[in-house]
């Protein structure tokens, strides 16, 4: 594999799970000229707003919004321009709103790219890997494994156009051969060696991530929680340069 180190820390996306721009901007600056991407979840969007996402779009930093929006076609269509508009490179909407919403995201980024916006990439949520087995059967009424359920959002969202999917780095190596290899992956569930697991219950080292063959990792507490954050992406990002 052999990645530079420009290319280990763009595939490594931080994810800013703060309650506002102060508490953001404080990691951000601790992480100041590593060129990793940025996670923006719907804590910080909803606090923070576009103008936050602008901010990190103006310091260059390639920018996920993770809002994963799950609505009818004609709003998903909506919210798919406005975001495009502020300029995000990627952004996510559930697969379980079905074929025709997911085509609408990208009618939606595609009527702001019009405009003059560039195209992020639009990618789906999968099953949430908070989604058990007696949930997704008894609760939600999928019949089948998650894995199942995973590999078929996976395929739809492939059929609708989308460029990829989030899912758990286990189920990357299932979606490439079902979808395709430039089929993107996005996965959290991320812990190196040694840092705590808090509440994902899946988890991968970053090298396995990368070896399973991972587009992307989302990466939270095992870098905003450390002692020194800029420390723990230095060392996933030398755990990734590794991978052979
Ligand atoms: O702190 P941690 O590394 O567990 O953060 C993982 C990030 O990935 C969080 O922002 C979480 O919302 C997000 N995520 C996840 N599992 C999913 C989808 C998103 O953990 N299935």
């Amino acid at each position: 594999m052999s990645l530079t180190r420009e290319q280990a820390a763009g595939r490594i996306m931080v994810a800013l799970d703060y309650p506002d721009a102060v508490a953001a901007e404080r990691l951000i600056e601790g992480l100041k000229g590593i060129p990793c991407y940025m996670k923006v979840g719907m804590q910080l969007f909803y606090a923070a707003g576009p103008g936050f996402v602008a901010s990190l779009k103006e310091r260059g930093y390639y920018v996920f919004l993770d809002v994963k929006m799950h609505d009818i076609p004609n709003t998903v269509k909506g919210g798919a321009s406005s975001v495009t508009r502020l300029g995000v490179d990627m952004f996510n909407v559930h697969a379980a709103g079905g074929a025709a919403m997911l085509e609408a995201a990208l009618e939606g980024a595609q009527a702001a790219v019009s405009g003059g916006a560039a195209m992020p990439a639009v990618i789906a949520v999968t099953q949430l890997t908070s989604t058990n087995q007696s949930m997704l059967n008894e609760q939600i009424g999928i019949p089948g494994t998650v894995e199942d359920a995973v590999i078929r959002y996976a395929k739809l969202a492939k059929s609708s156009g989308l460029a990829g999917v989030v899912a758990s780095p286990s189920e990357v190596a299932a979606i490439k051969a079902a979808c395709g290899t430039s089929f993107q992956t996005v996965t959290p569930g991320i812990r190196p060696v040694g840092s705590a697991v808090h509440d994902q219950s899946r988890i991968m080292t970053p090298g396995d991530a990368l070896r399973q063959g991972t587009d992307f990792m989302v990466i939270g507490r095992p870098i905003t929680a450390a002692p020194d954050p800029r420390v723990a992406l230095e060392s996933i990002i030398e755990e990734l340069i590794s991978v052979e």
